[in-house]
């Protein structure tokens, strides 16, 4: 059996949780610090840095009280080790170093990406090959996996992740920050569409583009301006949040039909939207076993970073007191 605490600061959820055998949550707490960012419109990583040392020592707290657990307990602390903030990395290294360290524990730095995809495993076991899709506020990614632990990634993003699109697009028609959620409740009260171009790049290559989309949104607004006319947000959001659905969806099942995977995962705080796992579930539900986690687990949560880390610890991968936060870290095999 294993008793894995998990610590999560990248960005902007103090995060902790005790995971039993990569599987079972016993605790999963996440204080989150969006109101502090929406009034500036995104995150502010000294901001973001300064709320993560108020709020871990209780988080981690609040975990082990929830859990029942002691430090004694623990067969391991976990950590994101990057990609995200370094300022706020650090706070969850050093915390997880410092536990780590006095209770003589051994220490294992995650990928937030891997710990992402590996949420699904608090769902459902994960069968291979498998294909991910990654969708966050930094990532958009089709990654399979041939077993446990090494990464293929097939496609990336050639320039903004598609958080970061709906993030900016929300700015754009001053809705407030998390963007994605906010994008989409409005999209919702369209009753009609702006129609918005897809970028499709060259045949056969499984990558994203959303800057093209970020562009029509701000251009279609200001025309708008120009020509004193209001701009119908709603119908605005509905053609965002249709184009990027339509990219996302589409590519996902070609890489399908290639790949031929067992399993179909979706990973990320994008994952979290409802039109895109509808469309998910329209296409390939009734062809593929498709786990999506239910919304908590899907946006920033350590509970994804324990049961990543376990699978790590049964392959042996040990971080040490050396760990540092490493901001633009990619994402590697550790099996
Ligand atoms: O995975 P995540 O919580 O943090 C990162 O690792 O980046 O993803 C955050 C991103 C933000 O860009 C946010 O706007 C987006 O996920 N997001 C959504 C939704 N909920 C969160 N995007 C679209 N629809 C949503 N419901
Ligand atoms: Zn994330």
């Amino acid at each position: 059996m294993t008793i894995i605490l998990a610590i999560e600061t990248s960005c902007d959820e103090t995060a902790a949780a005790v995971i039993k055998d990569g599987t079972t949550i016993l605790a999963n707490v996440v204080a989150t610090q969006m109101e502090s960012h929406a009034r500036f419109g995104g995150v502010v990583p000294e901001v973001a840095s300064r709320h993560h040392v108020e709020a871990v020592t209780a988080v981690v707290e609040e975990a082990l009280e929830k859990a029942e657990v002691t430090f004694s307990d623990l067969t391991a602390v976990a950590v994101t080790e990057g990609p995200g903030l370094v300022g706020a990395l650090l706070v969850g290294i050093h915390t997880a170093k410092a536990i780590a360290f006095a209770h003589q524990l051994p220490l294992i730095g995650v990928h937030h990406i891997a710990g992402h995809i590996y949420a699904n495993q608090l769902v459902q076991p994960m069968q291979f090959p498998l294909l991910a899709l990654v969708a966050s506020g930094g990532h958009t990614e089709l990654i399979l996996m041939k077993e446990d632990g090494v990464f293929e990634p097939i496609g990336q993003t050639r320039d903004d992740a598609v958080g970061e699109a709906y993030d900016k697009a929300a700015r754009a028609m001053k809705l407030p920050y998390p963007g994605g959620p906010n994008v989409e409740k409005l999209a919702l009260e369209a009753t009609e569409e702006i129609k918005l171009p897809r970028s499709w790049l060259e045949k056969g290559s499984y990558d994203f583009s959303f800057s093209g989309l970020k562009s029509a949104v701000l251009n279609r607004i200001h025309n708008d301006q120009q020509k004193g006319i209001d701009t119908n947000f709603a119908a605005l959001a509905k053609g965002f949040q249709e184009s990027v659905t339509d990219v996302l969806v589409t590519r996902t099942v070609t890489a399908y039909d290639e790949f031929q995977p067992k399993q179909v995962l979706v990973a990320g705080g994008v994952a979290a939207n409802k039109g895109l796992r509808h469309a998910l579930e329209n296409r390939l539900a009734n062809k593929v076993e498709l786990v999506i986690p239910p919304l908590h687990l899907c946006t920033d949560n350590a509970a994804m970073i324990g049961a990543c880390a376990h699978q790590m610890w049964l392959s042996g991968a040990r971080g040490d007191l050396s760990m540092n936060g490493r901001p633009g870290m990619p994402l590697q095999s550790f099996a």
